[in-house]
């Protein structure tokens, strides 16, 4: 009877897990979604908990609570910070699997060696290669995101790095394999570790020749190991929730990171083994550029003047938290029968969806949101984009230089409107670490200061003159 109303509750919570990463496709759902897949992992803890075959439940508590005390102040981290914060999350789920793959083959050892058959050995090699090399090559991640000051944000590379980062991956396959042929010889307690140290020796090796600024990719790709190593731990505990969870995780973690790549025209290893980010050479020559600046006075005039006017989000915006004041800036236009749509780039920002996030955080219309493809074929009739803190996303140079890391990266063509403003703090790069010519073209001027303020000086401007 418990058995089958644990089945039945895992069925439940499958389902759950299903529709939560449906709704959480588009903005108008993904708070539906968000709670769907909290009441799934609700079911899924309670279902599993209240087998006959626990019996220590104040560990179970003691891991509740632990479980709290570090996942409320996570909750709670900026927008900006979601990435790394994720990454943890994916370390704490390796470190899991890695766990219970350990403890599983030492107590089966102990109870016997028929315990060890080839099928399961197989899931633990896989759970614990997967499990431990996700562990620290998360860290590692949510390091590099979060500018720890150890680890290095740039790529660190060596020559035949490649060469030994598969070598070693070659080797614990290689015991892993011997292990399963023999799980129970002289050796293999003593191999089991080896196979450990390699993966977590791994994760480290395979993040350090990824630059900081790859690492939502990579975070994304990371979330699929963890949900393999989560399918691998399912058939070691003979769990069916655990398989399928772990599948839809591996999945959407992969799709994710596909989407990614395709966005920004980056191979998957390109991201991998690329070394995208290190510090490229000034090119010589040429003469010093210039920027045109504005006063949001005059920028204030101008965007009175217009019928279409396109915004362009970048990282930017995120980082000056500026989206409460772009909603005010969006209400002053809308007041004067101005057209406002916002453009929105695949990879602006640094996590997929960052600026729908942030945008409908300020409660921003999901109708004015518009993708990338749509809006460009309107950018000829907008009379001034305004740009604001996004940078790679709107450099012209994607388009036709090969030499550019972001060649062949579609990017909204802001440069087509008729006047651009563009909103940053400096004369700094962005994300990929090149120049964007938009910014001195002729048509754009620049709107110098954090996104906040400015963004406030201009909706200063426009209620002060709407009087
Ligand atoms: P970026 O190219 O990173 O440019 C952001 C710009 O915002 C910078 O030039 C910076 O200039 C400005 N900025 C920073 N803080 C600001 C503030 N407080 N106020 C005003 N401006 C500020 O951003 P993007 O155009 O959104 O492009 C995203 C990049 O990230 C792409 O290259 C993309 O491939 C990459 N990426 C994205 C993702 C996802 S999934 N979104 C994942 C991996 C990589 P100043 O320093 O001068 O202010």
């Amino acid at each position: 009877m418990i058995a089958s109303i644990v089945q039945f509750s895992y069925l439940v919570a499958t389902a759950l897990f299903v529709f939560s990463l449906h709704w959480m496709n588009d903005p108008k759902t993904a708070r539906k979604g968000v709670r769907a897949g909290v009441v799934a992992m609700t079911i899924a803890v309670l279902a599993t908990w209240g087998q006959p075959i626990i019996v220590h439940h104040l560990w179970i508590v003691l891991a509740i609570a632990a479980g709290f005390l570090v996942g409320v102040p996570l909750s709670q981290v900026p927008i900006t910070a979601v990435p790394q914060r994720t990454a943890l999350s994916h370390a704490f789920g390796g470190l899991a699997a890695g766990l219970v793959g350990t403890a599983e083959y030492y107590l089966w050892l102990g109870e016997g060696p028929a315990n060890l058959t080839k099928f399961r050995m197989v899931a633990i090699i896989a759970e614990i290669l997967l499990g431990y090399l996700t562990f620290t090559g998360s860290l590692m991640a949510a390091g590099k995101l979060q500018e720890v000051k150890w680890i290095p944000q740039r790529p660190v590379t060596y020559p035949g790095q490649n060469f030994i980062n598969l070598g070693l991956l070659l080797v614990a396959v290689g015991i892993g394999i011997a292990l399963v042929i023999d799980p129970a010889s002289d050796l293999a307690p003593k191999l089991f570790p080896v196979v450990i140290a390699i993966a977590l020796a791994f994760g480290v090796l395979l993040i350090i020749p990824i630059g900081g600024a790859d690492m939502p990719t990579v975070i994304a790709i990371l979330n699929a190991y963890a949900g393999l190593s989560a399918v691998a731990m399912g058939f070691v505990l003979d769990n069916k929730l655990l398989i399928t969870a772990g599948a839809l995780d591996g999945s959407s973690g992969l799709i994710l990171s596909i989407i990614m790549c395709k966005a920004m025209n980056r191979s998957f290893t390109n991201v991998l083994f690329g070394a995208f980010g290190q510090v490229q050479q000034i090119k010589a020559g040429g003469e010093e550029k210039v920027y045109k600046p504005e006063t949001p006075e005059g920028a204030a005039q101008v965007l009175e003047q217009s019928n279409l006017v396109v915004i362009v989000p970048g990282y930017g915006l995120a980082v000056a938290q500026a989206q409460h004041k772009v909603r005010e800036l969006y209400d002053q236009l809308m007041k004067r029968g101005i057209t406002v749509k916002f453009a929105i780039h695949p990879v602006a920002g640094r996590m997929p969806g960052h600026m729908n996030v942030l945008l409908a955080e300020a409660e921003i219309p999901y109708a004015d949101l518009v993708e990338m493809d749509e809006i460009n074929t309107e950018m000829p009739q907008c009379d001034v984009a305004l740009v604001i803190g996004a940078n790679d996303v709107v450099n012209p140079a994607a388009r036709y230089d090969k030499t550019s890391p972001i060649f062949g990266m579609p990017i909204i063509a802001a440069d087509k409107a008729r006047t651009v403003f563009a909103i940053k703090r400096s004369k700094n790069p962005g994300f990929a670490g090149i120049d964007n010519e938009l910014y001195f073209a002729d048509r754009t001027w620049m709107l110098f200061g954090d996104a906040k303020q400015v963004v406030g000086e201009l909706v200063k401007q426009l209620s002060g003159s709407g009087h």
